[in-house]
Order: C-alpha cells, then structure tokens, then sequence
C-alpha cells in the first residue's frame, strides 16, 4: 500500500475516501479536511476569539491541535466533573489538557463544578435522581451549562467541541429511530445563538472519522487520555457507533454519506422549525440569565439549585 500523494509507504487506507496516506500527507490531509468544513459550513473566521471545550481525550486535543496549526486563535476550557469511576477519571483527563496546553503555551480555563456549584455530578445524580440512573444526563447538562456560561461571559464569538462524524452519526441515529423532531431541527455542524444568553456552537471535526482522529493523534504525537468515561459503558450512543461500525465494514462511506445526507436534507428544508416553533417563547433564567423555554429556572439551576434551596425550606419548616 502507497501513500496516492508521494508514492512512499502508506500509513492508513481510507476506504471510505478510496485514499493511502503516508504519514506526513496524512498529518498534512486533516486539518485540510478540517478546514474545508469550516469555509463549507461557515464555521469561523480568523478574527474570531474562540474557546475550545477540551475534554483530555483525542478528538478535542487534536482539533486543538489542528486550529492552532490553521492560525486560528483558540483558548481551551476543560470542565471537572469529579467522575473518578476507580480510574481517577476526570484527575487523570484533567492532566492531559493541561500538559497539551502547557506545552504549546495555550490558554486553558479550568473549572471545577464541585467547587463552583457544591457538588461533583455524581453527587448531583445521587441527590436528584437518587442513583436510580447513570450521572450521563446530568453531566451533559452541567457541561452544556459551564461551556455557555464561560463562553458568553468572557465574550467568545464561538464555542467549539470535538464531536466526530461517529459522534454525530449515532446522534443522528437515535434521532432518526425515535424521530425526535426538535432534535433534528437543531443537530448539525453549526447552531446559531439565535436567542438570548446563547453562544454560538461549532463541530469542526463533524464530517471526520472517529479513526482518523485516533490515527492523527497517534501519528501526531498528540497524549491524551486513552479510557473511556466509566459511565459510557453499555451507552446506547456505544451500541449505536457499533452499529453503524458493522454498516461502514460492509460499505465504506455509509457513515458519510448519512450524516452528509441529513445536512443535504435540511438545506432542503426538511427538519426546519415550524411557525409554532420559531414562536416559542423563551425566558431569561432568573438564577443563571442562560435562555430556557421552560418556566422559571433553566433545567441546570432547577437541577442544582432548586433542590437545595427547597432543602433549606423543608429544615426551616421543621423547626
Ligand atoms: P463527549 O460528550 O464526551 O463525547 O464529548 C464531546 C465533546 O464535548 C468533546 O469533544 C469536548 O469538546 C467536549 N467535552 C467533553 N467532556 C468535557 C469536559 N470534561 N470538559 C470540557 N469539554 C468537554
Ligand atoms: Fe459525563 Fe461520562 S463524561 S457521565
Ligand atoms: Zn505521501
Ligand atoms: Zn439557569
């Protein structure tokens, strides 16, 4: 096998692009890739200030990685969420980002939800659900909750994260199975901070493998943390990537082609939001300022503070 570029010995056979790489125009190939994602979905400019959600793991690390070497300006932000799971898992994630950006003198924000908010997600799952559930939902809420809050009050023009093509495809999939409407009206490469108290939301590596960025993080000498999150385990987001792994054996480029024909469809018109839906109204969160449509608190301070406060409430009523 030879690299299509030079000739040399190739490192990886993309079946799904009919493309053998060496290693230097395979290091060179993805952020080309990433790049063209970028102008084709209008991404970023280079003038904007962006922020980076970085998780420790390979696909944020190496966009990182990737932007910094396209020149675009990108300050990272990890979020502890105290998930230790007998690996020291968020200890250990933590690590890694903070040698990635120490090394390339990159800024990191670091923030701890324990020591911000009280608790670490697995005590917030613990109280709220009492254990009866996995700390997953909770843990996308409080991540989703912290990214905005530091992007918007810090004033980033976007806000980036490592979602692949594998990621965005089995969302896609569950989307689809159970046709979850709103879900599709808002999954794709960009969501615009159409309402108040949003921030823009980016996924520059939405069209890349979830083996070509293992392959450049290898390739690039990229450390990042090798676990999965403990609580992924038995995930259906893990059933569903196998699924759609079994798909792509069988035909290389089902996966692409999928997503790639979902964006094609929403061009088109499908999955766009009703007049009901554009209508929606939504509120300020009187706690947070982050923009909701359910009444009163947005789900992240009804999660992590309602409960508390209605605590406090209940032990002043019994006295
Ligand atoms: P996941 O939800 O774990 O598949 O991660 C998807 C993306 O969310 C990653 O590529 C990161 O951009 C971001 N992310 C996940 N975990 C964290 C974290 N602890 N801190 C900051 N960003 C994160
Ligand atoms: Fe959030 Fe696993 S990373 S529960
Ligand atoms: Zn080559
Ligand atoms: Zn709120």
């Amino acid at each position: 096998m030879h690299c299509q570029k030079c000739g040399e010995k190739a490192v990886i056979n993309m079946r799904q692009h009919k493309l053998s790489l060496c290693k230097s125009h395979f290091l060179d190939w993805v952020p080309d890739q990433v790049e063209r994602s970028i102008v084709r979905y209008r991404m970023l400019t280079h003038h904007d200030h962006l922020l980076l959600a970085v998780s420790g793991g390979k696909d944020s690390l190496s966009l990182w990685d990737i932007l910094f070497r396209l020149g675009y300006s990108v300050d990272g932000l990890y979020i502890g969420l105290g998930i230790d799971g007998g690996v020291k898992y968020s200890e250990n994630s933590l690590k890694y980002a903070l040698n990635f950006a120490r090394d390339r003198n990159l800024f990191l924000h670091v923030i701890d939800v324990q020591a911000e908010y009280g608790e670490t997600v697995p005590m917030m799952t613990m109280r709220t659900l009492r254990g009866r559930n996995k700390p997953c939902s909770v843990c996308g809420l409080a991540k989703r909750h912290v990214m905005n809050q530091l992007a918007r009050s810090q004033g980033y023009d976007a806000l980036l994260t490592g979602h692949n093509l594998d990621d965005e495809a089995a969302i896609l999939f569950g989307n689809t199975l159970n046709w979850v409407g709103s879900y599709l009206i808002h999954q794709g490469p960009v969501l615009e901070a159409d309402r108040p108290g949003l921030v823009r939301k980016v996924k520059p590596l939405c069209r890349m493998y979830e083996r070509e960025m293992a392959a450049y993080a290898l390739l690039g000498g990229i450390q990042y943390i090798q676990e999965e999150c403990p609580h992924a385990v038995g995930s259906t987001s893990i059933y569903y990537k196998e699924i759609l792994n079994k798909l792509e054996a069988d035909r290389p480029g089902a996966k692409l082609s999928f997503y790639l024909s979902f964006l094609q469809a929403k061009r088109d018109g499908l999955f766009s939001p009703t007049a009901d839906e554009r209508a929606e109204s939504v509120h300020s969160c009187p706690k947070c300022g982050q923009s909701t449509s359910a009444p009163g608190l947005c789900a992240f301070c009804r999660m992590f503070f309602k409960d508390k406060d209605q605590l406090v409430l209940d032990q002043v009523d019994g006295l």
